[in-house]
């Protein structure tokens, strides 16, 4: 694991730099051919649908993103910002530029085995979250709350969705692709939904 260097303090908000980090690389150039087969499609239910239907465990990206983000959290690379101590933690690994089809990629780390709720936010564009299991029991919530707990495999949230993150069941990563990047801090619960969740 990476020390307390400047990097972890941070949590890299502008990615990281690939260069320094082959591993990372890799999974950017992994994320571009995903990403190139599925830029058309919109967050939310039926993307979500489509990539647990095709892009689950056992498919050749599925089982590449999951074996390079845990391969990141061993190098350092992958969540190395503290949010709440180090059982929820987050970090950017790419801005949204032309070279991944301006969706960025980001990882949250989470640690409880009692579900957890992090940060409140809204997704302007909708999020693709790949659900990467370290415990064999973790589960990261999607929407409607309550009803939708997913273990390894995808989650997708709409435009204009928000939510608390949620896990339990132990470790585990969110690796997300956002258009744009855009995610927003300023949504309050009970706020309504849009139709399309
Ligand atoms: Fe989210």
């Amino acid at each position: 694991m990476a020390s307390e260097s400047d990097a972890a303090k941070d949590g890299f908000p502008n990615g990281v730099d690939l260069t320094l980090h082959p591993t990372a690389q890799t999974l950017a150039a992994r994320s571009l051919e995903f990403l190139k087969e599925v830029q058309n499609l919109t967050p939310g239910k039926e993307l979500e649908k489509r990539l647990n239907r095709n892009y689950g465990p056992g498919n050749e990206y599925y089982e590449d993103f999951c074996k390079y983000i845990k391969q990141g959290l061993e190098e350092g690379w992958v969540a190395t910002a503290n949010i709440e101590g180090p059982t929820y933690r987050r970090g950017k690994i790419s801005l949204p530029v032309a070279e991944n089809l301006y969706m960025s990629l980001t990882a949250v780390y989470f640690d409880s085995q009692e579900e957890f709720s992090g940060q409140y936010h809204k997704h302007p564009y909708g999020e693709i979250n790949c659900v990467v299991p370290i415990d064999p029991t973790f589960e990261l919530e999607g929407l409607p709350v309550g009803e939708n707990w997913q273990g390894a495999g995808w989650t997708s949230l709409g435009p204009g969705t928000h939510h608390y993150p949620r896990s339990r069941g132990g470790k585990g990563v969110a690796f997300f692709f956002l258009p744009s990047g855009r995610i927003a801090y300023d949504a309050k619960p009970g706020e309504p939904q849009p139709l399309s969740i």
